[in-house]
């Protein structure tokens, strides 16, 4: 630190302002001078993407060769966080091995509504899931010496008008979810540096953001890494500066000058470009400090063998009536050009430059011969390659038809048009299961699709962009060499007309406005009790696994209590697998409009047949909590909860209840004669004063009369209090007015002593 200062110290203004801008497209500035070395930043997310400076006949920019790993929705799909930390660490390696000092992810955004066109980038649409993976993910890269780059901060998600639009978001949307994702991994993973977003939030762009930015991520969470800028996301060095963005990327040397100007005009600090260029200096030099003495090459074997475990444990079998696992002695087809052409990777920035993807009709050679039918090939419907589909489906026992999203449908850049399958596979899937009643669908996709021959087919397994061993992987699983384990780690819909963002998605008039609030993905189907295809966590496995002795460690808690849970998990079938335990918080009753469930724990347990295994779980406060925007602060309102473990969030096995007894009073309450009783009620002083006044109150309601009307039977006293609970949500005001006996002044003295006067 002190070492840094005193580069600082020694710095030209101007050197300052260039330090706050890259020193080319994928470096920072180098100044000789002071010693101060040029570090590289590459995407990301999902193998490396070294640009080498050349470009290939299409003119698209060659980057060096790297191993491509399964996308980040295949990786949240594993429900575990070990597969993510596997990933980071193992392109952590390959940066090292090619001097990279910053890896540009992973994408960490929530996943708002499925056309978003990068959602194959992010991990969910729940934000302990997605923040898990990554805060996992950062880690392993991490611990290799090289820095994550979590991107994109934040409310990022969508592709149309990206750099323009406005995401409108409430405050308790954004503490729940949106921000929520990131205020995790910060916690968990300290990244060593963040990227802003394209997009403005609530009007001002995220790089120019001071309520995010400085706010949040610095003020509250206590971030200490390097504010990163997207690439041209910047529109204003100096209000970047100001909103908290450090470093303007790419190379912007052009408008250093608007750094200096500012502080020469006055109207920008100097304290604020040092604070920006200190946070730099501490990246590079941490960077730097972990560079490989001498080059090594790339392990490309060891990296393909991570690829693909982690799609083994990735892939998501969805449906499954007992076609597979597959005999091999039996008469397969192959079907569909992505048997052969897997879609193993979205587009855009995070495209992985490999040597080393197989297919799935290569990796078959290793069980059978198989025939292969192509079955479409370019986007339209190929009446002649779908007459010769049904021809070898009609003559083998079991057709596997592979099937997806190509790279004109789902890239970054662009959202997709509709939640459809291009008709040149739905097409083929249905004149495959006329004639084939054995049929699998094997799908490479990064977001939900409708499934409109689902019931003519007998088995699905969802792939996803599974990187480089996906062929392998799929066979392996196909087969039954591998149990399938991924789960969804978000709802398939029935309808695209069901999702939560229907109405608001993409937007208009540059604005995207999130009326949905928190209720996102599950937690708006849940809470609607709606239909869908695939529930969020849904999974199958060749095995079964059975829940017992679910066991809370107390019945009641407090704000500052821990509740400890444990249950056990069976191995039932005949096959070894990994049991996906999910715990949710399920709210029956409660004051606050709030999603009736919510994800607050998972784990994955590997189990031979017949073996069984005891989880434990820690839930506090904040699992049973929500953001009270009036105070500003996270808030557990008391009141009963279920916890329920499942396989899926709507497959529970058990679950218990438990009651949360008193929640904390925020340290800015403030209460007046306005105050709500249940926010009085909660104030020691507030509840004592009511509790000696419980006959008072039932009287006050029979003489007002307003508890008299029953054909003149009186009221018992039980009912007299349930009504007076039922005025709990009115101020101290209107329950004032049922205290006979109660004067003004012993009100204004109650209000005045829990304002602590
Ligand atoms: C993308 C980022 C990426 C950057 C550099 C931007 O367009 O949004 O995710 O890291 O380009 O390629």
């Amino acid at each position: 630190m002190d070492r840094i200062r005193t580069i600082i110290g020694k710095m030209t203004l101007e050197e300052k302002a260039s330090m706050c801008s890259g020193g080319g497209c994928w470096t920072t500035e180098e100044i000789k001078r002071l010693g101060i070395p040029e570090i590289w930043l590459t995407d990301g997310p999902h193998g490396l993407r070294k640009h080498i400076g050349r470009k290939d006949s299409t003119g698209a920019d060659i980057s060096e060769l790297a191993v491509s790993f399964p996308s980040a929705v295949a990786t949240a799909s594993s429900f575990n966080t070990e597969v993510a930390r596997r990933i980071g660490a193992e392109i952590g390696e390959e940066c090292l091995r090619e001097n990279v000092q910053v890896l540009l992810g992973p994408g960490a955004n929530i996943k708002r509504h499925p056309l978003c066109g990068r959602n194959f980038e992010y991990f969910s649409e729940d934000p302990l899931l997605a923040g898990e993976t990554a805060a996992a993910f950062i880690n392993g890269l991490q611990e290799k010496g090289v820095a994550a780059c979590v991107k994109h901060f934040c409310a990022n998600n969508q592709e149309t008008w990206r750099m323009t639009i406005s995401s409108e978001v409430g405050e308790r949307a954004l503490r729940e979810i949106y921000a929520a994702v990131f205020e995790r991994i910060v916690k968990k993973s300290k990244p060593w540096s963040i990227m802003a977003s394209y997009n403005r939030i609530n009007g001002v762009y995220a790089t120019e953001n001071r309520k995010t930015i400085r706010e949040m991520l610095r003020k509250e969470w206590g971030y200490e890494g390097c504010v990163i800028s997207d690439w041209c996301a910047v529109h204003s060095r100096e209000e970047a500066i100001k909103g908290g963005t450090c470093l303007t990327m790419p190379g912007a040397s052009g408008t250093d000058h608007e750094i200096v100007d500012a502080v020469r005009a006055g109207t920008l600090s100097e304290e604020l470009v040092d604070e920006a260029v200190e946070y730099i200096l501490n990246l590079v030099f941490w960077a730097d400090s972990h560079r490989l003495p001498e080059q090594k090459p790339i392990d490309f074997s060891h990296g393909h063998e991570v690829a693909y475990m982690s799609e083994v444990e990735s892939a998501v079998l969805l449906k499954n009536d007992g076609l597979l696992p597959l005999d091999p002695s039996k008469r397969i087809a192959f079907i569909g050009d992505m048997a052969e052409f897997p879609r193993y990777q979205g587009g855009g920035s995070s495209m992985v430059n490999t040597e080393n993807s197989v297919s799935a009709l290569a990796a078959v050679k290793g069980y059978c011969d198989v025939t292969f039918a192509r079955g479409y090939n370019g986007p339209e419907v190929d009446d002649d390659l779908i007459a010769e589909a049904v021809k070898a489906a009609k003559t083998a026992d079991v057709a596997v038809v592979f099937a997806g999203l190509s790279s004109i449908t789902e890239n970054e850049g662009f959202d997709r048009p509709d939640m459809e399958l291009p008709e040149n596979n739905n097409a083929l899937i249905r004149a495959v299961a006329a004639v084939n009643s054995n049929t699998v669908v094997v799908l490479h996709t990064g977001s939900p699709v409708t499934v409109p021959w689902e019931d003519d087919v007998r088995s699905i397994l969802q792939v996803f962009y599974g990187g480089e061993a996906v062929g392998e992987a799929t066979c392996d699983l196909l087969f039954g060499r591998r149990n399938p384990s991924g789960h969804l780690a978000e709802t398939w819909p029935l309808r695209l007309e069901d999702t939560p963002a229907y109405l608001t998605f993409p937007g208009d008039s540059g604005t995207a406005r999130y009326i949905e609030d928190v209720y996102v993905g599950y937690r708006y189907y849940e809470t609607r009790k709606m239909p869908v295809r695939y529930p969020f966590g849904h999974g199958l496995s060749y095995t079964v696994f059975e829940y017992s002795d679910l066991k809370l460690d107390k019945e009641k808690f407090g704000p500052d209590d821990e509740v400890g849970v444990s249950v056990k998990v069976k191995n039932t079938g005949n096959m070894a697998g990994s049991a996906v335990t999910q715990l949710y918080v399920y709210v029956n009753k409660c004051p606050i409009m709030r999603p009736s469930v919510e994800l607050r724990a998972f784990e994955k347990t590997e189990l031979q047949p017949g073996e069984e295994k005891e989880l434990k779980f820690t839930l506090t406060k904040r699992d049973f909590s929500y953001w009270d925007t009036k105070h500003g602060c996270f808030r557990m309102p008391r009141g009963k909860y279920e916890i329920r473990i499942g396989s899926s969030v709507r497959d529970i096995a058990l679950s218990a209840t438990i009651e949360a007894e008193d929640e904390i009073i925020p340290e800015n309450m403030r209460y007046d004669i306005m105050s709500l009783m249940e926010d009085v009620l909660k104030h020691p002083l507030g509840k004592e004063f009511f509790s000696t006044r419980s006959d008072e109150i039932t009287d006050g309601l029979l003489r007002s009369g307003i508890a008299g009307h029953n054909k003149g039977r009186t009221p018992t006293k039980e009912e007299l209090l349930e009504m007076a609970e039922a005025l709990y949500s009115q101020p101290l005001l209107v329950v004032g007015m049922y205290l006979p006996y109660t004067t003004d002044e012993e009100i204004a003295e109650l209000i005045d002593r829990m304002n602590g006067k």
